[in-house]
């Protein structure tokens, strides 16, 4: 992928892949080009060139509301929750998509974030930030994605609420659901994803199982504060 916004080239030919299954996490500083790279995946940026291939068929072309369609959900990054709406609404935002009953599915959603359903005729802005990301992912999962796309779960969050967030994100792919995960919080991240990417200034600069990164000298040196031995 090539991403440009006018001249300036944010991404600047990437390859990546997310397998069935998986926890994918690209890790990188502030501007390295992730939140572009997860919404021109999504369709809410155009590539200037380059292909988006999801199960098979190239979807370069398909607008957004279809990538959702086809099993592509997404948190993105400052949670974008309504904040005059209450959870529940929230939530069936996520479900624009589709039709029917999704009474079960709010039901899964609240089985995952208890909270939630305690909370689910509060304001989504009265929310504190743990419970907004709670909203933003529990909508995400409300289309029924095959792969869920997370910018920044983590972002913001006390060290407790960021271990919660990611055991539920453990949970959600232990359920079936594929997961690309966007950190800049590279310890935990890389301790929960199966394979990682490193991003810097619009290019992978590595690529390798998660585990490997973790001992990686100049991973830690640039991502996990340099000490050895901390996982
Ligand atoms: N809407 C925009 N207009 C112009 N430049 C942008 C826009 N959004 C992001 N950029 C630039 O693209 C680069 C990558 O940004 P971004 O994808 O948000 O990085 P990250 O999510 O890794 O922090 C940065 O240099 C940023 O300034
Ligand atoms: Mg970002």
């Amino acid at each position: 992928m090539h991403v440009h916004y006018g001249k300036i080239e944010a991404i600047k030919g990437i390859s990546l892949e997310v397998a069935e299954g998986e926890i994918v996490t690209l890790i990188g500083a502030n501007g390295a080009g992730k939140t572009t790279t997860l919404k021109t995946i999504s369709g809410l940026r155009p590539l200037s060139s380059g292909s988006v291939t999801f199960d098979g068929k190239d979807i370069s072309k398909l607008p957004g509301h279809k990538r959702v369609l086809a099993g592509i959900g997404q948190s993105p990054e400052g949670r974008g929750v309504f904040p005059g709406m209450t959870v529940t609404e929230n939530l069936l935002m996520g479900a624009y998509t589709r039709t029917g009953d999704f009474s079960k599915d709010l039901d899964e959603v609240f089985e995952l974030f208890p909270r939630l359903a305690e909370r689910r005729n509060q304001a989504g802005g009265t929310m504190s930030g743990g419970e907004q990301q709670m909203v933003a992912i529990g909508r995400a999962l409300m289309s029924k994605p095959k792969v869920l796309l997370l910018d920044e779960p983590s972002m913001g969050l006390a060290p407790m609420l960021v271990a919660q967030i990611f055991s539920i994100i453990k949970e959600i792919n232990n359920r079936g659901t594929t997961v690309l995960l966007v950190e800049q919080n590279a310890q935990q991240a890389l301790q929960l994803a199966h394979r990682a990417y490193v991003l810097e200034t619009g290019r992978v600069v590595k690529s390798a199982p998660a585990s490997e990164l973790l001992d990686d000298p100049q991973v830690r040196e640039a991502y996990l504060g340099g000490e050895l031995g901390a996982h």
